[in-house]
């Protein structure tokens, strides 16, 4: 095992796009930013100096961080921010039993759209991928772009209660239009594929190709052939793509997907797959051939969006089934958005409308401000910070997809706080995630920390126990950290909590943390001493 080390220094960094020069926060000067790669059972030192004007907080999107919860990220959960102007944080974490595609982002206000890069896990010495190996690989950062500072952007969206917050342009590696892969024929590729994309669910193709599905959110699934990748915010996929189409250009194509019917955004962005040209003398070369463009789901086509995700299933290691059978609590969250009138104090708030609150269980999470989550619970003294009474029920329970359902104030009634849900350490959770889509009829992917979690099954409607608990795949559920929990309908997920810490769950739309789509998970430390949280590292930030 090796110690993989780095310094990021944060700062401002200026990028020509659309023809316009914009001013965006940046990683070492680089838009995306450096790349991290590990091996199974490496550890990894990242450095943070801060010399952006704004607070700054890293996360290892899905890395497991066993033991190492002051690592995570997430600002006010795991740790105050790194302050601006030369503040510093070394996070320190340990690769344990992970292999594949992540990622890290910054996790304080609407900074990830442009301070994220590729984190990417490969097998230990001597040991293999469970599928042939690939002859070359290339990540693939699906983003948005907005002609202003995503700081203004973010407290636009809190004033005017959510819109518009809509980017100007996808991206591909951070370009529109300018990435290209080259590829020879014949030889097979994996595609690490990132959704860092702030606001949506997209759908990504490359014409003339077809894919091999190999691992979803760094946890190999079995092999999954098909011609159009489902990715919502927070997740990745790794896919091997063959070369085997007549030599050419093709276009490689991401392209919003909206469960909305009547949605009005759309957006295509796309970068080239080139084969390699055998050289010729200069009188015999013909001009390259036109570039084929793949034909794009429609940008409803849900049916595509919730085959994909039904068509994963997880890849047994030896043929032995890992889900835990016995379940020690079941939790049914309902979540979506609703509108709460302003309080006297909140200044981003439009005083007509009121603020638009994310809830889970009617709760609204608000984030502590005099310390981390993480720090209270290490002091034994969580109050004025946080409470544990998440509660594991809805207060009102009612049918999500009737109409009169939605004008039900017992159902929209919204209370803020800071609740987090108690674990001990190795119980075993389900969750069953509904959502209700009483306001804005979207996708919610809904991203836990600090664990994988098996999705057992997902569908549409109203989650009904008896019908629905039957169709529980047990045997190879398929494991990942983010889970599209579709507009209306619902998700049920699996977890053990034996990782002792504060782990937040939320939505990775961007827009719909700070409005309180999120709630967190407190685990206890376990009986012996190498299953306790260690204390936090010397220059842990305090508030
Ligand atoms: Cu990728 Cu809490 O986020």
């Amino acid at each position: 095992a090796a110690v993989v080390e780095h310094t990021f220094h944060v700062g401002n960094l200026t990028v020509e796009r659309l023809g316009q020069s914009q001013v965006i926060t940046a990683v070492n000067g680089q838009f995306p930013g450096p790349k991290i790669e590990a091996r199974d059972g490496d550890t990894v030192v990242v450095h943070v100096v801060n010399l952006s004007p704004y607070n700054i907080t890293i996360h290892w999107h899905g890395i497991l961080q066993r033991l190492s919860s002051w690592a995570d990220g997430p600002n006010m959960v795991s740790q105050c921010p790194i302050r601006p102007a030369g503040g510093r944080y070394t996070y320190r974490f340990n690769v344990t039993g992970q292999e594949g595609t992540l990622w890290w982002h910054a996790h304080v206000s609407f900074l990830r759209a442009t301070v994220y890069g590729a984190l990417l896990l490969r097998p230990p010495p001597g040991a293999r991928y469970p599928f042939p190996m690939p002859h070359r690989e290339a990540t693939i950062l699906l983003g948005e772009w907005w002609n202003a500072s995503v700081v203004d952007i973010e407290r636009q969206a809190l004033l005017a209660g959510g819109a518009p917050n809509n980017s100007v342009a996808l991206t591909i590696n951070g370009l529109m239009g300018g990435y290209q892969l080259t590829v020879e024929r014949g030889r097979t590729y994996l595609l690490r594929i990132i959704n860092a994309a702030l606001n949506y669910q997209l759908f990504f193709k490359v014409a003339g190709h077809s894919f091999t599905v190999v691992a979803a959110d760094a946890c190999y699934t079995d092999p999954y052939d098909t011609d159009v990748i489902v990715i919502a915010p927070g997740q990745t996929v790794d896919a091997l793509m063959r070369a085997d189409a007549h030599p050419g250009r093709y276009y490689m194509a991401a392209q919003v997907y909206q469960s909305l019917a009547n949605a009005t955004y759309s957006a295509t962005t796309t970068a080239l797959v080139t084969y390699q040209r055998r050289r010729q003398p200069p009188s015999l070369e013909t001009p390259p051939p036109p570039v084929m463009m793949p034909s794009m789901p429609a940008f409803n086509d849900s049916a595509t969006a919730q085959g994909f995700y039904a068509s994963l299933t997880g890849l047994l290691q030896d043929g032995t089934p890992t889900v835990p059978l016995h379940v020690d609590t079941r939790m049914l969250v309902t979540f979506g958005l609703g509108v709460t009138p302003c309080a006297p104090a909140q200044t981003l708030c439009n005083r007509t409308l009121g603020s638009v609150a994310g809830s889970m269980n009617n709760v609204s999470f608000q984030f502590p401000t005099a310390m981390s989550l993480l720090e209270a619970r290490m002091r034994g003294a969580p109050e004025g910070v946080y409470t544990r009474d998440f509660p594991d029920r809805p207060p009102v329970m009612f049918d999500f997809t009737s109409e009169a359902a939605s004008a039900d104030s017992a159902v929209m009634a919204t209370s803020k706080g800071t609740k987090v849900k108690a674990l001990r350490y190795k119980e075993t959770v389900e969750v069953v995630l509904q959502n209700t889509a009483i306001l804005g009829a979207e996708n919610h992917p809904l991203h836990l920390h600090g664990f994988n979690f098996y999705v057992l099954a997902q569908g549409a409607g109203n989650f009904n126990a008896h019908r629905h608990v039957r169709t529980y795949n047990l045997i190879n559920p398929h494991q990942r950290n983010t889970v599209a929990v579709p507009a209306g309908g619902w998700a049920a997920i699996r977890f053990t909590a034996d990782n002792p810490g504060m782990w937040i769950m939320h939505c990775h739309l961007d827009a719909h943390l700070p409005f309180g789509l999120a709630m967190a998970f407190e685990v206890d430390d376990g009986p012996t001493p190498d299953a306790v949280l260690p204390p936090p590292p010397p220059d842990y930030p305090r508030c």
